[in-house]
């Protein structure tokens, strides 16, 4: 059965591009992204590892540690990171999981056989600091990922776990947000000063609360 919203990231050790991790020790007391790319020295992966290595400043802004896996070798990462560095201007700066025999692949159903072979397809789990799996998301391997968007709601996640708002259509870091519509209107007063704008009476927007 596939993993959901809520469940406990299934635990693993496996050798990475930084040596052998036991995955729960590995995260600590941070977040982490576990993304999935299909093959080493494929073109859309290279983008994929290149723009999350630049991204890394911003993941660790958020507490977030980022991790990859294919069903590509240890070794196989090692010879592939160069080319990595030299086509996106930007060395891999996280560890990358050599999962041959598809130990971990298979734990997080990474596996899709209607994708032709056993590559993975381009799967990313958001786990948070209790190892709960917050975010899940899956594209072919044709379709590169925007990892823009994955920063994007590890802001929303973070913001309404401390905050009973939840965030609007496209909404960015510093937008308005949405009061939750199970709050009384005392509870409201309480939590938002500063007021807010009623739309509908389910339909309540406020300043982002944590600026
Ligand atoms: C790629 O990363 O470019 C890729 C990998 C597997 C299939 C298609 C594209």
């Amino acid at each position: 059965m596939s993993l959901r919203l809520g469940d406990t990231a299934p635990d693993f050790s496996a050798e990475t591009t930084e040596g052998k991790i036991n995955f729960h020790e590995w995260i600590g007391d941070s977040w982490a992204v576990l993304f999935s790319h299909p093959a080493d020295f494929t073109p859309v992966c290279t983008t994929e590892l290149g723009e999350t290595a630049r991204l890394k400043s911003e993941f660790d802004k958020r507490d977030c540690k980022v991790i990859a896996i294919s069903v590509d070798s240890v070794t196989d990462h090692q010879a592939w990171v160069g080319d990595i560095e030299e086509t996106q201007g930007c060395a891999v700066n996280f560890p990358i999981i050599g999962d041959t025999d598809h130990k971990v692949s298979q734990l997080y159903d990474m596996l899709h056989p209607g994708e032709g072979d056993a590559s993975t397809v381009r799967s990313v789990f958001l786990i948070d600091p209790k190892k709960k799996i917050r975010m899940t998301l899956t594209y072919p391997k044709s379709a590169g990922r925007n990892f823009d968007e994955i920063l994007r709601v590890i802001d929303s996640i973070q913001l309404t776990d401390g905050y009973k708002v939840a965030t609007p259509v496209n909404w960015k870091n510093g937008d308005d947000v949405i009061i939750v519509p199970t709050l009384s209107d005392e509870e409201a007063e309480q939590q938002f000063p500063q007021g807010w704008k009623t739309l509908k009476p389910y339909l309540l927007v406020t300043r982002q609360p944590n600026l």
